[in-house]
């Protein structure tokens, strides 16, 4: 009997099933699902997987184009087509298909099933039981590594678009400023102290980072890693953030409030001019 699956309406094998390359689920693991039962094509606690899936929904702003009763229906029809006695349905809704970088993809949420048989365990299997072992919970703890897990980036940047803001900047259980949603952060604190935050495995070590400390180094700048809190961040003169993609953009607002007069700070205008000058060395030895 075959394994189905069933995209946005169309039932398939499931060897054959294929998604969007520009799907945001696949960039980001933005989207929700769940795993259900079936005996005899009749899905078990249904009731209770769908609350759950609208909870998850709600939480990361996904509205499917379908609601729950034509969902329940696919996955019922993708059980009876199956003919397993006893099945796991698998459903997955993304937050649609758009490029990379745009918080908000324009495709609509894209809805997938699949249905395989479910294989339960032997009696003896289950009388042996199994072996674990204790670690400390580090869900998701390592911001260090530059993975698809982003799930807490891609909310945190809806909550500032949702605010008026283009990024949202972390701070951590102690108050002390890690990075952005996407990007590095700097500051100009009380006596022109520049600082940002030092690689600690708390932030990713950006290459554009990399490059501005390495070329303030050069030109005589000092620039700290160091911490500093989110209310001296408040009270800072300047803020810049850090990227391939958005390279030196002064912040210019902050929760609401004007960062030095609502304007890029002279050292941002400096360090910029700096980091240009990379990109025109580079354009001249091309
Ligand atoms: C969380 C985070 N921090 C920092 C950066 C900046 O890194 P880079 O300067 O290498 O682009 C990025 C870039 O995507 C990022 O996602």
């Amino acid at each position: 009997m075959p394994d189905l699956a069933w995209i946005n309406g169309e039932i398939m094998p499931l060897a054959e099933a294929r998604v969007n390359f520009l799907d945001h689920g696949y960039f980001y693991g933005y989207g929700v699902y769940e795993a259900c039962k079936a005996f005899a094509g009749e899905i078990y606690a249904l009731e209770e997987h769908m609350a759950r899936l609208d909870r998850s929904l709600r939480a990361l702003r996904i509205t499917p184009r379908l609601g729950r009763e034509e969902i329940t229906r696919g996955m019922a029809e993708l059980a009876a087509r199956s003919g397993y006695g006893e099945a796991i349905l698998y459903l997955q809704i993304t937050r649609g298909v758009g490029m990379r970088g745009a918080a908000r993809p324009e495709g609509a949420p894209v809805i997938t099933m699949f249905v395989t048989e479910l294989e339960n365990v032997t009696a003896e299997a289950w009388n042996a039981g199994i072996a674990v072992i204790t670690m400390p919970d580090e869900r998701w703890a390592h911001p260090d590594i530059k993975s698809l897990n982003l799930l807490p980036n891609i909310m945190a940047k809806e909550k500032a678009l949702e605010q008026g803001a283009q990024e949202a900047v972390f701070y951590n259980e102690r108050g002390i400023v890690t990075e952005a949603a996407s990007s590095n952060v700097f500051a100009v604190l009380a006596g022109d102290r520049i600082v940002t935050p030092p690689l600690d495995g708390r932030i990713l070590e950006g290459v554009s980072r990399l490059l501005i400390l390495r070329r303030a180094r050069e030109n005589g700048i000092r620039i700290e890693e160091t911490y500093f809190t989110r209310a001296e961040l408040a009270q800072a003169a300047e803020i810049f953030i850090s990227s391939t993609g958005a390279e030196i953009l002064p912040v210019t607002r902050l929760n609401g409030a004007a960062v030095g007069g609502g304007r890029a700070g002279p050292w941002t205008e400096r360090l910029y001019d700096n980091f240009l000058q990379i990109k025109k060395k580079m354009g001249n030895n091309a």
